[in-house]
């Protein structure tokens, strides 16, 4: 057995930022299931949004945030995150982290700020188009200088252990996780007295997203499986636009192309958002993605496309280094010609019920980042409000997990138990499962829902869920079905949490209920296990 202070799953912006702020106080281990820096941070292209300019308030940023949300994030969340984050952006500058600069109208160097939907002002921090790899260099560059912290790479958690299972204390307590040990082939225990779930959202359940293949949701699934609340799953981000081209696999191409000039057209050349929203292509998310899915509807077209070669291809090179150079990979120079772009899954904004200081309700359990559900969000999130509020909660997690930090727990945890068969003619069956869940949650519950087909959905889950047990606990685990057992169990949720809500609202669209009901205007969907 391993035995640490803090036990840290994930190593993305939220793991990373809390393992340094714990790390005076305990021996730290992250324990990450690729390599370091694989991550969704690793990928963030936009930027934080974070109130820095002069024509800037913290009013506008919470009014700014609360409008995407539709009427369902937490206010008092809102004000704390968006008023902390200015001091944690300055804290990640000191670490070394460089944001882009511009020169003002007296001629001296300031932040770049860019724009991106729904904000009403320029507040978007970045590093060119590539603000997460910068944020995860300089975040794993500070990790590397602490010695009191130890990464264990392709290590995958499996599951976590808490006390109430074991029935060693009465509430409810985690004491640390099952892992399995990719290259060792085994499964080894960790325990701690404070564990942190940071492993990013779910992306990878539906076939089409912008994710990279880490983000398997098996946090929630962990905690859901654990006994911790679950809420509002069903508000899944679709970005309006990912790369449509055969050999690109989920390539974002950044809101701020969109803040910078970029227009959203049909194949016609005709600018459909112009008479959608007053906001025209740069609207929320939402409402960008459903016109797009509208569009290709109607049009019977594969794709739209984002049209910014009416800038000059100087500054589009120079603000859009990576997403050019991408694009002229797969034949587009996007400086031109219009880049042709569909709607793919790119965040979950429910996730493992926590208060601002990443408390869920299981003792000795956290939970920061994009597999957390604060109420910051809503039934919608603000671009670029995501690497805040994991920055922003990662302190006050950290805050208060060392404040807190509960006795040693004495508790003997028994090894993990496994099925011992091995039977690799089977294995097809992992994969035809992962696809078949991918597929049918892309059909039946993704941008624009109907009962029927939630239900439809819900039936299949369940006879996949029947079978993933059998085949579970008969064989030797893989990564590839203990993430397997992950998906589908988060698809479940999602589809149970859609059949919850009766309306309509930000990112959960219903043509049964077309309109939002003012009785659900402030009820979450919170599912235990
Ligand atoms: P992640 O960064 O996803 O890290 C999760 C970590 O957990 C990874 O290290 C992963 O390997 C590990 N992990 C997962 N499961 C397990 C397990 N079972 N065992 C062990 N380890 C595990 N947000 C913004 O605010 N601004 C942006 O500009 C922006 N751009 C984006 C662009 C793209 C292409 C994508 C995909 C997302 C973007 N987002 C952006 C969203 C934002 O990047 C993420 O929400 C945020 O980075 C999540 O950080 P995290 O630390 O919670 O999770
Ligand atoms: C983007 O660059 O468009 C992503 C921003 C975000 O997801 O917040």
């Amino acid at each position: 057995m391993k035995q640490f202070d803090f036990l840290i799953l994930g190593s993305g912006i939220a793991g990373l930022s809390f393992a340094l702020k714990v790390s005076p106080h305990g021996r730290v281990a992250i324990v990450t299931k690729k390599n370091r820096a694989e991550s969704n941070t690793n990928y963030a292209q936009g930027g934080i949004a974070s109130v820095t300019g002069r024509d800037d308030s913290f009013e506008l940023h919470v009014r700014d945030t609360l409008a995407a949300g539709a009427g369902l994030c937490k206010e008092p969340v809102v004000r704390t995150i968006v008023e902390e984050g200015p001091a944690r952006i300055q804290e990640l500058i000191e670490l070394g982290m460089k944001f882009s600069e511009s020169e003002n109208h007296s001629g001296s160097r300031v932040l770049d700020l860019g724009r991106e939907g729904g904000h009403s002002r320029r507040r978007i921090l970045h590093a060119k188009d590539m603000t997460g790899r910068e944020i995860e260099a300089a975040l794993l560059n500070a990790i590397s200088k602490q010695p009191n912290i130890s990464i264990f790479e392709n290590h995958l958690a499996i599951d976590l252990i808490t006390g109430q299972k074991l029935g060693y204390v009465s509430k409810n307590h985690c004491l640390g996780a099952y892992v399995f040990d990719k290259k060792g082939n085994c499964v080894e225990t960790f325990s701690a007295p404070v564990t942190l779930l940071a492993t990013g959202g779910c992306g990878k359940v539906y076939l089409y997203t912008t994710n990279p293949d880490i983000a398997t949701g098996d946090g929630v699934a962990m905690a859901f499986r654990a006994g911790a609340g679950i809420a509002n799953m069903e508000f899944v981000q679709f970005h309006p636009t990912c790369l449509y081209h055969p050999r690109a696999k989920s390539f974002l191409i950044s809101e701020a192309v969109r803040g910078e000039g970029g227009i959203l057209k049909n194949l016609d050349g005709v600018a459909f958002m112009d008479g959608a929203h007053p906001m025209k292509s740069l609207a929320p998310r939402d409402i960008v993605a459903r016109a797009i899915d509208s569009e290709m509807k109607k049009t019977g077209a594969d794709c739209v496309v984002l049209d910014i070669t009416h800038e000059p291809a100087n500054f589009i090179i120079e603000r859009f280094p990576n997403i050019y150079r991408t694009c002229l990979g797969y034949g587009i120079d996007i400086t031109r010609e219009p880049i042709p772009v569909v709607p793919a899954a790119h965040y979950q904004c429910g996730g493992v019920v926590t208060n601002v200081d990443g408390e869920t309700d299981i003792a000795g359990l956290y939970a920061v980042g994009e597999v957390a559900c604060t109420g910051l969000h809503g039934a919608n999130r603000l671009a670029s409000n995501s690497l805040l509020e994991a920055l922003v909660c990662a302190h006050r997690a950290a805050a208060k997990a060392i404040a807190c930090l509960p006795p040693e727990a004495q508790v003997k945890i028994p090894p993990w138990q496994s099925g011992n068969a091995t039977n690799a003619d089977e294995l097809v069956v992992v994969s035809h499962n992962w696809d078949e869940i991918r597929r049918l949650m892309w059909d039946y519950v993704g941008i624009v829902r109907t009962n029927k087909r939630l239900e439809r959905a819900a039936k299949r889950i369940a006879n996949l869920q029947d079978e993933i047990r059998e085949y579970y606990w008969n064989f030797i685990v893989t990564s590839d079905l203990l993430e397997l057992r992950n998906i589908a169990t988060v698809a479940e949720l999602i589809v149970r949490c859609a059949l919850m809500r009766p309306e309509s609202r930000g990112l959960n669209y219903n043509l049964d209920f077309p309109e939002s009901n003012p009785e659900w205007a402030k009820r979450e969907t919170v599912l235990r296990r």
